[in-house]
């Protein structure tokens, strides 16, 4: 079997969960750390043997492009890192017309894809540890596309695509159907898609019947749907922390555990931290534990 090396990340999302600051910058280039989002994406993929990205980029998203470019610029060892990082892949760019949805965006893949499976990852999103190496190891086993989930509180279910299935595998189930943002008492599991995938060629033909549904979007759930009707759709239980950075909540706490995993900042962050809770704890509104 073939190794897959091709990665698209959409990131054509108009980015409202977060104006006003993307008014005026891509939700992508949001920073995490010393990073922008869309690097720690890059970089996930990269170390998942990656070395073709497609990105999807859109309307007041030119930033990115610049920001892959080369730099060699300064003394400072996270741009050299970048200039490395950009060394070990090839980048390719292309404009989603309008933003009608993540389903829509990936139509454009298809032709990078060439009739090989490939990795999707959002460009907003990652996940530590990455759930990319599962991904692709279930896929060379079972040969079908492959999906991260996790499970998330019942009250969080509305916000994402939720799975059924039956087992199939360690912390692997075999999808038989997904709905997207279930109402009250709609989910029909508590496993939330996170928005990493394996996908094979064949999501572009149901890609392309796919009808516009909520807001005239075409979405990526109603393609995969197919595939899980067909039973060519296995989904891999994640137990890694995935951090939606379009999503201020997220962002915040994505922050909080890079800025305390370096080894320049952390020890300001862990001080910070620690003050803030004897200071909470002095003042009764943390408890002492
Ligand atoms: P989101 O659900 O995060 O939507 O998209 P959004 O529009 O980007 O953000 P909000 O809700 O307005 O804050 C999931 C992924 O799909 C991409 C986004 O860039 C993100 O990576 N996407 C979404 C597109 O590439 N095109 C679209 O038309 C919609």
């Amino acid at each position: 079997m073939t190794r897959i090396t091709r990665a698209v990340i959409p990131a054509a999302g108009l980015g409202t969960r977060f104006l006003p600051m993307t008014r005026s910058m891509p939700k992508e280039m949001l920073p995490v750390g010393r990073k922008p989002v869309i690097q720690y994406v890059i970089e996930e993929a990269v170390e998942a043997g990656i070395t073709e990205c497609l990105i999807i980029t859109g309307r007041g998203k030119r930033a990115l492009e610049d920001y892959f470019d080369r730099s060699d610029i300064g003394d400072n060892d996270e741009n050299a890192r970048l200039d490395k990082l950009i060394d070990r892949l090839d980048i390719y760019f292309v404009r989603q017309k309008a933003p009608r949805g993540l389903g829509d965006a990936l139509r454009y893949a298809e032709p990078f894809a060439s009739g090989e499976p490939f990795v999707v990852l959002l460009g907003d999103t990652f996940t530590r540890p990455s759930c990319l190496p599962t991904l692709i190891s279930a896929h060379a086993r079972h040969r079908v596309s492959t999906i991260a989930v996790q499970p998330v509180p019942e009250v969080l279910l509305s916000r994402y695509g939720v799975v059924a299935g039956a087992p199939c595998g360690p912390d692997e189930l075999r999808v038989s159907d997904l709905v997207e943002k279930p109402g009250p008492g709609e989910a029909p599991s508590n496993l939330a898609v996170l928005g990493a995938y394996v996908l094979t060629p064949a999501i572009f033909t149901a890609l392309a019947r796919a009808r516009p549904g909520r807001n005239g979007e075409i979405q990526l759930t109603d393609a995969l749907r197919v595939a899980a009707k067909e039973g060519r759709l296995v989904a891999c239980i994640s137990a890694g922390r995935r951090y939606d950075i379009g999503d201020p909540v997220s962002w915040l706490l994505a922050n909080i555990e890079l800025g305390l995993a370096d080894s320049e900042t952390g020890g300001a962050v862990r001080e910070l931290l620690e003050e803030l809770r004897t200071e909470r704890s002095r003042d009764g509104s943390l408890p002492v534990q």
